[in-house]
């Protein structure tokens, strides 16, 4: 997890550092920190919480020099206090190190440091490398930090500068995203393109192995058998840094307004042809892998497989894909969705499919990411960068994608019939335009949840791919309010939830199958029977149906697309809740944006 940052240049780098770790805070913001080399030695700052305590605590007079690093955490070893926060001094401040990624075998690292009389000062997995480094040095950087990686296990991605060499920075990678970029007024490593695209002009992506030494006029790049490697750039132009949209008070908000346009700019760069070609070799079966709110795209695909084509695929989490005996026979064709491209446990998930020798198709929302590389060929959601910690244009975009490749499977398999392909088609292009029939349900939204934004708990309702929907309504809630939340099939509520409906709760109903209505209406009457309240989203069809406190209706469409219209009541849901219930949507508790440790 965590962000880092680089920079070796003409401008006084506290200023770009700052910069690029406000672009890099969804990445974690527990702490930040930055360390600033002026040739004679190393100038350090770190703070517990948000990036503006990090700012305030910095005296400009101080933090002189044109070389540095920083850092912006999301913890895991150790709290998230200022003795934790990166950069890491080793031993009389030779060396800072930042670090994203995690150490495995720190405390045996800590140990031997001990032994020879070196002691941590923090709780992290990452000061040791800075110790390291410090160690194995003889008046070589390169070769001490070269020598430190050797016994480092786990995942890295390192940034490292020294009183040794004046404006140097050194950035290292072993299973942690890390880029060069190249700009007018100096050069930079970051975990991300992200954080550094408005300044560089060229970038490149580090492969796991590399190390690479930055000036402000040079840029070399070693293997770490300390070999010199060439390399080649990369444009960055076209890469697009989101903004909040007039008026927006964040950026989810902002996102959520932005879900039509990333509908449809999605659909329009579908890559209908290649796709064909893909979905026209040998496939047995279908496989999809996913983490948070990309399982729950996955697993519309799931729906639509199955409704549509008569096709059953198996989704699953990432994380637990990794713990099963996977059966790679039978020609799967792996689907691992992901935003960012850079979450651990997909990555190792694609790793293992693809070590079975399945071949792997990714949707992913960054074209220069890990997973686009690691895959045979690649959706991309067209998004444009999403800021806030949840997943909303994304998730939609994902969806489309998905929905549309399940199409073209129908097409190519002869699963379905010209004409009623024709029709679920043209269904598919009018989501754009229904998306935006739902962004006006903002207001209306934002009242409900003026009335039940001190709900004890919320339970998200549905069948089948309204289920799937209710699923991410839920984890949307509780990542950004913290009400607690759960999805349940609307048929399984009988058989245990039911107990926990009285005066407080909340029941959200998804119901867009006008086959299902009647049964869901029922469910809404039991809910509401024992005290609690109720709200549905249902097709506009079927609006009257359902005796609930709160009645959001949504353009009517086919069932199995209908969750990438149903996201925006509930995206707008959880958006009023947190804000009326005080919470900071764009930077929920606890949570980062690109996971990138397993
Ligand atoms: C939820 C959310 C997370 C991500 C998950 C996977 O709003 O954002 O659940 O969906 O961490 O991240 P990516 O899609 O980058 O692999």
């Amino acid at each position: 997890m965590c962000g880092i940052v680089g920079y070796a240049g003409e401008e006084e780098a506290v200023r770009v550092l700052l910069k690029g770790l406000k672009n890099l805070e969804y990445r974690g913001y527990d702490s930040s920190g930055v360390a600033i080399a002026d040739g004679t030695h190393l100038f350090l700052e770190k703070k517990a919480g948000r990036i503006e305590n990090l700012e305030r605590a910095i005296d400009p007079n101080a933090a002189k020099g044109t070389c540095g690093i920083g850092h912006t955490r999301w913890a895991t070893h150790g709290a998230a206090t200022d003795e934790n926060a990166h950069p890491f001094f080793s031993r009389y401040a030779k060396f800072a190190v930042v670090h994203n990624g995690i150490i495995t075998n720190y405390l045996a690292l800590a140990r031997f440091l001990g032994e020879r009389g070196v002691f941590l000062t923090s709780d992290t997995d990452s000061e040791v490398v800075a110790h390291l480094i410090d160690y194995y040095y003889t008046g070589d950087v390169l070769s001490a930090t070269l020598r430190a990686v050797k016994d480092l296990n786990g995942s890295f991605a390192l940034g490292v500068v020294s009183v040794y060499e004046k404006d140097v920075v050194y950035g290292v990678r072993k299973d942690s995203p890390l880029v060069i970029g190249r700009g007018k007024k100096g050069n930079f490593i970051c975990s991300d393109l992200s954080g550094i695209s408005e300044d560089c002009e060229d970038f490149y992506t580090l492969a796991n192995g590399e190390i690479v030494r930055l000036t402000p006029r040079e840029i070399r790049l070693f293997g770490f058998d300390g070999k010199e490697r060439s390399f080649s750039f990369e444009k960055t132009s076209g890469l697009d840094l989101a903004k909040k949209t007039e008026g927006a008070e964040s950026f989810m908000l902002s996102e959520i307004r932005e879900v039509p346009t990333s509908l449809a700019m999605t659909i329009e760069s579908y890559p209908e042809e290649e796709m064909k070609r893909l979905l026209s070799g040998k496939i047995g079966r279908f496989c999809l892998i996913g983490c948070g709110s990309a399982y729950h795209a996955a697993l519309l695909f799931q729906a639509a497989m199955r409704e549509l084509c008569g096709v059953r695929t198996e989704a699953y989490v990432a994380s637990e894909f990794l713990t099963e005996r996977w059966d790679p026979s039978g020609d799967p064709l792996v689907i691992a969705v992901s935003q960012s491209g850079e979450t651990a446990d997909t990555l190792q998930a694609v790793r293992k499919a693809k070590s079975g020798g399945a071949k792997v198709l990714c949707v992913c929302n960054v074209r220069a990411s890990s997973l686009v590389r690691l895959c045979d060929a690649a959706l991309i959601t067209r998004c444009g960068v999403e800021r806030a910690v949840a997943a909303t244009k994304t998730y939609a975009a994902q969806a489309i994608h998905l929905l549309r490749l399940a199409l073209t499977y129908a097409e190519i398999s002869g699963k379905m019939k010209n004409e009623e392909l024709a029709l679920y088609k043209k269904e598919l292009a009018l989501l754009p335009e229904k998306a935006q029939e739902a962004i006006e349900l903002e207001g209306y939204l934002s009242d409900v949840c003026l009335r039940v934004r001190d709900a004890e708990a919320v339970f998200f309702l549905g069948r089948n791919a309204d289920y799937y929907a209710a699923k991410e309504g839920s984890l949307k809630l509780k990542e950004i309010s913290y009400v607690y939340s759960e999805a349940y099939p609307s048929g399984e509520l009988k058989h245990g939830t039911l107990a926990l409906m009285e005066k407080g709760v909340y029941a959200f109903m998804i119901s867009t199958n006008p086959a299902l209505h009647e049964k869901n209406a029922s469910s809404v009457a039991e809910v509401k029977a024992r005290g609690a309240g109720a709200i549905a989203v249902t097709n506009e069809s079927a609006a009257g149906l359902f005796n609930a406190d709160y009645a959001i209706a949504i353009p009517d469409c086919p069932f199995v697309f209908s969750p990438v219209i149903t996201c925006i009541p509930m995206q707008f849901f959880s958006y009023f809740t947190a804000k009326y219930r005080g919470c900071d949507t764009d930077k929920p508790r606890n949570l980062a944006k690109s996971v990138t440790v397993e």
